[in-house]
């Protein structure tokens, strides 16, 4: 994973690269650092921690002063979080930040121990740094090259020479990087919320381009110094968007987005009140005559995923299989030509998911993304895309990200439905008519939540273990709500088919565990209530999430939190938002940094 950074321009650089990689701490942020051209010399600033503890450490000893540098914000894969393994990492004549594995790390490690090289750190970084310097000719390109031919894994670099002072380098494979380019001044950055705040332009730099920054203007080649030309892009974000715009933290911020970003999702999709997804390029023929389904995805997207299995096999009746992109890759999956394989992403770098896609296009599936991230590698590598448009989602607990990608399954399903002829056209606008009223009854279910899951969130912290139930739906939601509260306030939890329970599971409910039910369907309702019951029997604490004219009896429920009744199909839009708030406020409650959890990051583009 990590973040990296670099600058040159007329603007103090330490400055931009701290503020640059603040926005990309998503990534990871173990420990920091920078190194700048001060006086044609590289000066190197690194800490263990926060950025913010490099900023102290800086303010302290003093920070490195100059127009040209490059920066880093890590999470540790080779090595633990340390002063010596932060990046930059540096050889003789070479200093470099890396976002990425290096997989044949030990062999030219142990090719440059036996030509008398040492090394500081444990890290697979250094083996390029020195490696680079190893060969290092007076020619960066040059140089560059040689090394990109000898090392194997992931990654987006980048680099400075001390024999060129004032020039970053930077390359690419696999991990992604761009290039912005402002008035004057330019920058690199693993992605657009970095720079967003100096410019908007920017080039998206392919596997094996170099780009050159230099004087405030950048240049790109190929490895062999070919110039090559490419298209500036206009990022459509506000760079107010990756802010926390008065609010504390940004996943409440985030939550409280989800109105607005499912409205610019959705609304440039629907024409004459019937979905059409030929803004993407996708037509209804694309989207029909599937032998079977694939959704894979990692995390909070594969729970997307799950609600979009329940849809789309109850409205377009074609199986559909819900894989962990981890798994899929590396279990032959029984997939051809006569399958659609669909990869959700908010990144759209996420290694494993990108991984099954290239596996599913190998195999003759046709391939459809499902991704926030513009221009990212899966939204490229998919012959369909849809862009989700939640911008910038900033703490790693995904919210807005999985609504739209819950947005986007329900448009899709309704328009295979259609297409595949198992709903009338009548039923499709009716459908669609219920998905565009959503964001008003999700802005009221936010408003109207707050308080009370504030309240029931301080009957969680003091929890060792708890558990979410549901069925059908509400079960998909569960194993959403459950890995959210894990995520960030650490507390154990489980989320079960709620008839399954008693199959063993039952055997963990204690006197006062608290068990969180989602009874949404009601068509569902009768048996999940004799689940809760069951529970309620053994001494659990019963929060039931429910529609608000679910008639809960009250000796079921300890607490009652009700959303807005609307068609039922729909209802984990309105339902998924109690549980987001519950595990923010118990996050908050227990003292966590709720966006950025221990030992997690956002994007993670390593296996
Ligand atoms: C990480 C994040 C999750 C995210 C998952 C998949 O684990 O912490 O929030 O759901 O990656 O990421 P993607 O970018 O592919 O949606």
């Amino acid at each position: 994973m990590c973040g990296i950074v670099g600058y040159v321009g007329p603007r103090d650089c330490s400055e931009v690269l701290v503020s640059a990689l603040s926005k990309l701490e998503y990534r990871g942020y173990d420990s920091a650092g920078i190194a700048v051209f001060e006086d044609d010399k590289i000066k190197v600033a690194k800490s263990k921690g926060r950025l913010l503890d490099l900023v102290d450490k800086m303010k302290k000893e003093g920070r490195p002063c100059g127009h040209a540098g490059i920066g880093h914000t890590r999470w540790a894969t080779h090595g633990e979080p340390s002063d010596v393994n932060s990046h930059p990492h540096s050889g003789k004549r070479v200093t470099l930040v890396h976002n990425g594995i290096i997989e044949n790390y030990k062999e030219i490690k142990q090719f440059l121990i036996d030509n008398d090289r040492t090394f500081l750190s444990d890290t697979d970084t250094e083996v390029v740094a020195q490696l680079l310097d190893f060969y290092y000719d007076g020619n960066p390109i040059k140089t560059i090259h040689k090394v990109l031919r000898e090392v194997r894994g992931s990654f987006a670099l980048g680099i400075v020479f001390a024999d060129h002072p004032g020039t970053v380098y930077a390359t690419r494979c696999e991990s992604p990087l761009i290039v912005g380019q402002g008035l004057g001044e330019c920058f690199i950055a693993s992605d657009v919320p970095a720079i967003i705040q100096y410019t908007k332009d920017y080039y998206l730099l392919e596997h094996d381009e170099i780009a050159v920054l230099k004087n405030g203007t950048v240049s790109f080649c190929d490895l062999h110094g070919r110039h090559i030309e490419k298209d500036l892009k206009t990022a459509d974000w506000d760079p107010d968007s990756a802010e926390k715009g008065g609010y504390e933290h940004y996943m409440i911020k985030e939550i409280h987005e989800q109105p607005t970003s499912i409205k610019t999702t959705i609304s440039p999709r629907i024409e004459n009140g019937m979905p059409d997804l030929s803004e993407c390029g996708i037509t209804p023929q694309m989207l029909k005559g599937y032998r079977q389904i694939y959704i894979v995805a990692c995390g909070t997207a594969m729970h997307a995923g799950m609600v979009g299995k329940y849809v789309i096999e109850k409205l377009a009746r074609v199986p559909v299989i819900v894989d962990i992109a981890s798994e899929f890759r590396y279990r032959e999956p029984l997939i051809n030509e006569d399958d659609l394989v669909i990869i959700i992403s908010q990144s759209g770098e996420t290694a494993d998911s990108k991984a099954a896609l290239e596996l599913s296009k190998e195999l003759g599936a046709k391939t459809l993304a499902i991704v926030n991230g513009k221009g990212s590698s899966i939204a490229r590598a998919a012959e369909m895309v849809i862009y989700t448009h939640a911008g910038p989602e900033i703490a790693v607990a995904s919210t807005k990200a999985y609504m739209v990608q819950i947005s986007v399954m329900y448009l899709l399903a309704f328009e295979m439905a259609y297409a595949n002829g198992k709903i009338t056209e009548e039923e499709c606008a009716k459908l669609t008519k219920s998905l565009m009223s959503t964001p008003d009854y999700i802005e009221k279910t936010i408003e109207d939540l707050i308080d009370d899951c504030q309240y029931i969130s301080t009957k969680l912290i003091t929890a060792d273990s708890l558990m979410y139930i549901g069925r059908g739906l509400d079960y998909a939601l569960s194993m959403e709500g459950s890995l959210k509260l894990k995520e960030i306030s650490y507390i154990h939890s489980e989320a079960y088919a709620a008839g399954e329970l008693k199959h063993g599971t039952i055997s963990l409910i204690t006197d006062g565990m608290p068990v969180i039910a989602v009874v949404t369907q009601n068509t569902l309702m009768e048996k999940t209530v004799s689940n809760i019951k069951e529970v309620k029997a053994r001494g659990a604490m019963t929060i039931i999430v429910c529609d608000q004219y679910a008639n809960i009896e009250g000796d079921v429920a300890d607490y009652v939190i009700r959303v807005p009744q609307i068609d039922e199909i729909l209802m984990p839009m309105v339902g998924i938002v109690p549980l987001q708030l519950l595990a923010y406020y118990t996050s908050v409650n227990r003292g966590n940094d709720v966006d950025k959890p221990r030992n997690l990051a956002k994007s993670v583009t390593v296996e």
